[in-house]
């Protein structure tokens, strides 16, 4: 078996990804067999172990299916009915193999070893990533409305939405050009004010150099901003302005510096 053939798609579901590995332990289990079966008369132990791969695979595919199936429901995939149809067709034939091997038909060990590669080639590499794009944008729309809600967002969950592409999500670094310099969010955009807010007391020249730069027409009224500073008092600030406008935002919990204390990266500045 080639590397080639073992590649797994990412389905963008942790879950599912991990379920779908455990899928290869079959197909190697299968495999070992299936030698055997090609070669010679199987023995009755060989039987033995067989059959007792096939209850725990008969409950992997029932557990994972359905798992699938209520995930896609529950976030409306086009491509449910079908799928489900897919599932079924699966089912079937693993159930007709299992009746083989009951009747003790070694060819059937070895056309398990085949279906179970074709399931992992076909179904899950070209079906199940299909609903990778569905999922990925529900759970960006979660993280988006929940950051909407409560007026911050964390940092994993930023971090996640820039993983997932972060669709309809702006990211607003409001530090300044030398707070910048020192490194930026990848794929932040730079709205940079002149004073730092060292002086928690006196946020006057900072509200100044916000409100010199801030045009309310230049934002997206669609989009969600995630305002960002060192720690988090300037986005505070400017989290007022944009709520006034009625424009979408919230504030990074602990700014720059949570961000690289969870350890995320940052990218340079030339
Ligand atoms: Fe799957
Ligand atoms: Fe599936």
């Amino acid at each position: 078996m080639s590397e080639r053939e073992l590649f797994i798609a990412d389905v963008g579901v942790e879950r599912f990804n991990n379920d779908h590995k455990r899928l290869l332990f079959y197909v190697i289990e299968f495999e070992r067999l299936a030698k055997r079966f090609q070669e010679r008369a199987p023995f009755e132990d060989e039987w033995d172990q067989v059959d007792s791969l096939f209850p725990r695979l008969d409950k992997y595919t029932h557990e994972h299916f359905e798992a699938e199936e209520a995930l896609m429901r529950q976030h409306g995939y086009v491509h449910l009915e079908e799928h489900i149809g897919l599932h079924q067709q699966l089912i079937r034939h693993l159930r007709q193999l299992e009746h083989d091997v009951a009747e003790r038909r070694s060819e059937a060990v070895i056309l398990l070893e085949s279906f179970l590669l074709d399931w992992l080639q076909t179904h899950i590499n070209q079906d199940d990533r299909k609903y990778k794009g569905c999922f990925e944008w529900a759970e960006t729309r979660e993280i988006t409305e929940k950051a909407l809600f409560n007026e911050m967002i964390s940092v994993q969950h930023l971090h996640r939405a820039i993983e997932l592409g972060r669709p309809g999500l702006v990211i607003l670094d409001l530090r300044t050009p030398v707070e910048q310099a020192e490194g930026i969010i990848a794929g932040s955009e730079l709205f940079a004010c002149d004073h730092n807010l060292l002086d928690r007391q006196d946020t006057e020249p900072f509200r100044q150099s916000f409100g010199a730069r801030f045009d309310p027409e230049a934002f997206d009224p669609e989009a969600l901003h995630v305002l960002i500073c060192r720690s988090g008092p300037r986005a505070a600030i400017a989290l007022e302005a944009f709520q006034e406008h009625e424009l979408k935002a919230c504030e990074l919990i602990g700014g720059i510096q949570e961000w690289v204390r969870q350890g995320y990266a940052l990218l340079e500045m030339g």
